[in-house]
Formats: C-alpha cells, sequence, structure tokens
C-alpha cells in the first residue's frame, strides 16, 4: 500500500466529519497555523487532521523534498529537460557565494543590481533624460514571465510609487500597444524591451511598433530604450547600446526572473530602496524555506494542503482570493507560476504522470469576487477551495473603517464556506420572513449552504515590500514543492510550443500568402472568414 493510499484511506475514514466537528479540539487553530517572520499561515478550515498531516509529511519526505531542494539552492541542474540550474534565489539573495559548476555567480548578480540601481536613480532624478526632458512614463514591453510578476508587483508597491508612471505592454493585439501609447509624450517616455529569450513574437512586434512611434518624434529611438534579456547578443541589433542592457543568465526561468533586470520596471517606479526590501522578503523566505523542519515549513505547509485538495480529495481548481486590492494580478501572476509549472502530464523521466498534474488556479480580489463568481464556490455542486489573503491594516488610516469592512469580509467568507447554512436554519429564516408550507419548503432549499468547504488564510500586517517578497517566494517554493511531489520537472514549459508553430504557419494563411490546404476544415474555414471578413 503507497502513502498516496494510505492517504485516499485516510480521506474516506473522515469522510462523515466535518470540518466546522474538528474544531472540538479547542486548540485546532493553533495547532494548525504557523507564524513565520510576521506572516500567519491558518489552514484549520480544512479536513486535515494529525493523521493526514503526518502521512503528508511522510509523503514530501518519501519524495526527497529536502534533497531536491538543497539540491535547487546548490546550483544542480533540476530542470533535467533543458539541462539547467533554478538559481533565481541568487537575484534576491544578499551576497555570499552560489556557486554553479565551480563559479560564484553572486559578483555578476550583484553587479547587475548595482547597475540597474544607479540606471533607475538617474532615471528617476533626472540623471538620465528623453529627448523632451525627464521621464514621466516608462512602458514595459514584454509578456509572461517578463510581464506577470512587475506588473503585479508594481501595482502591488503603489504606495511607494514616486517615480516615473510604470505601463505594461504585453498581447500580440495592437489594441494594447496602441491605447497604452495613445496618452504619452514619445519625448519624454523610456521603453523596456523584456524579454529572456529576445525572440518572442509578441515582445518583438510590440517593441518595433514602439520604436516606430517613437521615431516620429525623437531623433534616435535607441537612445530611449532599455533591453531586459539573457540574450544579450540580440538586443544589440535591435539598436540598444550595451550600457542599457541589463542580462540575466539562463539558470532564471522567466516565471521566475521578477528578482533581477526583469523587476527593472518595479525600481523604476519605487527606487531601489523598496525594491531591495522586496528581495529581503524573498530571501527571508528562502532562509525559511531551506532551513525550517518540513513541519513547520510554510512553503511545504502550502504544498501538502494543496496536494491533499487536488490529488487526494479530487478538487481540481484552486481559488488564489486576495483581499487586497493592489494583489489584483496576483491570480493571474500565480496562474503562470503555478499552471506553466506544473502542468505537466509526464513525470521527470518521460513516462506518464500516474496522477493528476497541478491544478487549475484562478481568482480575482475581495470582496468584487463575493459580487460575481462566489455563488458557486458556496452553494455550487463543485467543491473549491480558497486561498484568502489579507493584510491586517491598510495604507489608509483615513479609510481604516474601510479597511475594517475588507477584513470583515474576508473572515466572513471562510467563516460562511466552513459554516453553511443548514436545511433547518433556511427553514427557520423563512418561517421568519412569514413563510410557510410548500413555499416555505421551497424557498427554504434555495438557501442551503452545504458548507464544510476548505480553505487557507494567509495573514500579514501591511503589504509591505517585504511582505510581497515573502509571498511571491512563498508561493514559488510551494510550486517547487508540489512539482517534486508530482515528480514533475517545473522548470521547462515545452507545451507553450506547439500553438506558437502553428500560429507562424497560419499568419501567411490569413495573408493570402499561401492556401493553407493542409489545415483541417474548421481551421480553414474560421482562416477564410478572417482573411474575407464575410461572415
Ligand atoms: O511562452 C511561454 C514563455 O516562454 C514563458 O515561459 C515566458 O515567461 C514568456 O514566454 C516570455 O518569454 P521571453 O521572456 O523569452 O520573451
Amino acid at each position: 500500500m503507497t502513502i498516496w493510499d494510505e492517504l485516499k484511506d485516510h480521506r474516506d475514514a473522515n469522510g462523515g466529519l466535518r470540518i466546522l466537528d474538528l474544531f472540538a479540539d479547542e486548540n485546532r487553530a493553533e495547532t494548525f497555523s504557523r507564524r513565520v517572520d510576521g506572516l500567519l499561515f491558518d489552514f484549520s478550515k480544512t479536513a486535515l487532521d494529525a493523521g493526514a498531516m503526518s502521512l503528508l509529511l511522510e509523503l514530501a519526505r518519501s519524495r526527497s523534498v529536502e534533497n531536491r531542494r538543497d539540491a535547487m539552492f546548490a546550483g544542480a541542474r533540476i530542470n533535467e529537460t533543458e539541462g539547467r540550474a533554478v538559481l533565481h534565489t541568487a537575484l534576491r539573495a544578499p551576497g555570499g557565494v552560489v556557486e554553479l559548476d565551480g563559479r560564484d555567480v553572486m559578483p555578476g548578480v550583484l553587479e547587475t543590481r548595482s547597475r540597474m540601481a544607479d540606471f533607475a536613480n538617474a532615471v528617476r532624478h533626472g540623471g538620465l533624460v528623453g529627448q523632451g526632458g525627464t521621464y514621466t512614463d516608462v512602458v514595459n514591453i514584454g509578456i509572461g514571465g517578463s510581464d506577470l510578476g512587475p506588473a503585479m508587483a508594481t501595482l502591488a508597491l503603489a504606495p511607494w510609487a514616486d517615480g516615473p508612471r510604470l505601463h505594461y505592454v504585453s498581447n500580440i493585439d495592437g489594441a494594447h500597444i496602441h491605447d497604452t501609447l495613445a496618452g504619452l509624450d514619445p519625448a519624454r517616455t523610456l521603453v523596456i524591451v523584456a524579454s529572456k529569450t529576445f525572440t518572442t513574437i509578441e515582445t518583438m512586434t510590440n517593441a518595433r511598433t514602439a520604436r516606430d512611434w517613437m521615431a516620429g518624434t525623437v531623433a534616435d529611438p535607441a537612445t530611449q530604450f532599455a533591453a531586459v534579456s539573457s540574450a544579450t547578443d540580440k538586443t544589440g541589433a535591435f539598436g540598444i547600446p550595451p550600457a542599457r542592457v541589463f542580462g540575466f543568465e539562463d539558470w532564471v526561468g522567466g516565471r521566475y526572473s521578477l528578482w533581477g533586470p526583469i523587476g527593472l520596471g518595479v525600481m523604476l517606479a519605487v527606487g531601489p530602496e523598496p525594491f531591495g526590501q522586496m528581495l529581503a522578503g524573498g530571501h527571508a523566505m528562502d532562509t525559511h524555506f531551506r532551513e525550517a523542519d518540513l513541519a513547520d515549513n510554510l512553503p511545504v505547509l502550502l504544498a501538502l494542503v494543496g496536494i491533499w485538495h487536488n490529488q487526494i480529495c479530487g478538487h481540481a481548481t484552486r481559488a488564489v482570493l486576495p483581499y487586497d486590492q493592489r494583489l489584483a494580478r496576483l491570480p493571474a501572476y500565480l496562474q503562470q507560476l503555478e499552471m506553466e509549472s506544473n502542468g505537466k502530464r509526464v513525470a521527470m523521466d518521460g513516462t506518464d504522470l500516474a496522477r493528476d498534474s497541478g491544478p487549475i488556479v484562478w481568482g480575482e480580489p475581495g470582496t468584487n469576487g463575493q459580487h460575481a463568481f462566489y455563488q458557486l464556490i458556496h452553494q455550487g455542486t463543485r467543491i473549491v477551495p480558497c486561498e484568502f489573503l489579507l493584510a491586517a491594516e491598510g495604507h489608509e488610516p483615513d479609510l481604516a473603517h474601510q479597511h475594517r469592512l475588507l477584513a470583515a469580509n474576508c473572515l466572513a467568507q471562510s467563516e460562511a464556506l466552513m459554516r453553511g447554512r443548514s436545511l433547518e436554519e433556511a427553514r427557520a429564516l423563512m418561517a421568519g420572513k412569514g413563510l410557510s408550507g410548500d413555499e416555505l419548503e421551497r424557498q427554504a432549499r434555495h438557501r442551503v449552504f452545504p458548507g464544510n468547504r476548505p480553505s487557507t488564510t494567509l495573514l500579514y500586517k501591511r503589504l509591505t515590500p517585504f511582505v510581497l517578497g515573502q509571498i511571491i517566494a512563498l508561493y514559488e517554493h510551494r510550486v517547487f514543492v508540489e512539482g517534486v511531489i508530482l515528480g514533475i520537472n517545473s522548470f521547462d514549459q515545452w507545451g507553450v510550443e506547439l500553438g506558437k508553430e502553428l500560429a507562424l504557419a497560419l499568419e501567411p494563411v490569413l495573408s493570402g500568402e499561401v492556401d493553407g490546404a493542409e489545415k483541417d476544415a474548421s481551421t480553414r474555414q474560421l482562416a477564410r472568414a478572417v482573411r474575407t471578413g464575410s461572415l
């Protein structure tokens, strides 16, 4: 019998128990929570009990989570399908030695960090200006990991934003760059072309569009461009001088790259100091992840809760619900982080995965989501484990009453999900409204909440740069641990390739250059309709 089977047996044996009943243990909230460096992670509103936890920890040990973690930090080439090390953690290290193949990568990391800071300071304080004067706006052109992380962090750190306005353009849809550039002054706009490979079609196309736009006003547009890439040979060909190119190496995966030059936009917006605090928060989480016992290790615990819900209970999705408007882009960021990392159908050795891949991740900030999809979360037939995030304090002291309402809503949601409302309670409610007989019964049934729906809450004092760094690194390591347990390589992304290849082949079909006779009838029909516009 495997540990997986034991876990399922345990789930079945406890099948009749309700989460609320587990609170008969008056220490439950404390036992199933951890406090680490100002974060409180409460996973007591799940069906996990001591037995399940001990099996899950055994599972983690049996999958050598600690060894794999140490191998990652030691620069082993754990991204086996690409033959690469995974060392994004070095980007947020304060110093020390991080060796890759006997070479210390830290001097290069620190040098790039300090070049970024010099550049950011010069742009922010007028040492480096556009043709029309001090830069008022910065447009970051990138997609996926070269967009989602910095865009999410720039919004999250809005209270620290005292530099130029940051705009993020990602989509190949011309509407995106068109609408972004529409209100900007080309002579006072800096463009960052952010692409690890410097070949991504969306980014390179948008970069050329931005250059053409600027060329209408600015004598030498290249002087108002910077590049962030690990393909520094290609940035020169685009006309960006080496002094404004910030490189990083292939041991940083795109979706893990926020901490280095891909975060340049964030640094320009908030300045090097808060950016450094974000790195410090990420590094503090790295230290915790490396040193804490598995049973007290936040990334490991988040991963085990995830494995329990996804693999043992069979819940296909999880909702990330930040009650923090400035984390509005966190769910989108986590979608890439989690689904590009763990959405794999084969194990590391290429054999079919013996179980489901990682979950579907989605979400929106509260309280907005409450007025949209929470209906299904509360009363739908499928169970969606929810992950709430909440700050104890907001940033606006004069709006503390609004923050209290926000927090009350967040806590109320996890309580309602767990507690539910029974048919008897619903009947009493309807009787109180003067209903009786069949009508009471019918109306009452619509007002039943099954409850017993799991959620976790991550509470932090305030969304500071340090806390943001902690949260991002927490999720990164959670994804890593889940991947190790599933036996997946969390650091490649072959699943994005086929669509890219077919899109390249379809473009000439749409322009009429080739007829696309080899395509299936549906694709031919759609292509014809797009080409001719006759629907
Ligand atoms: O298409 C997927 C992907 O390769 C992501 O992994 C990556 O973050 C994104 O494209 C952008 O890639 P690049 O930074 O090389 O432009």
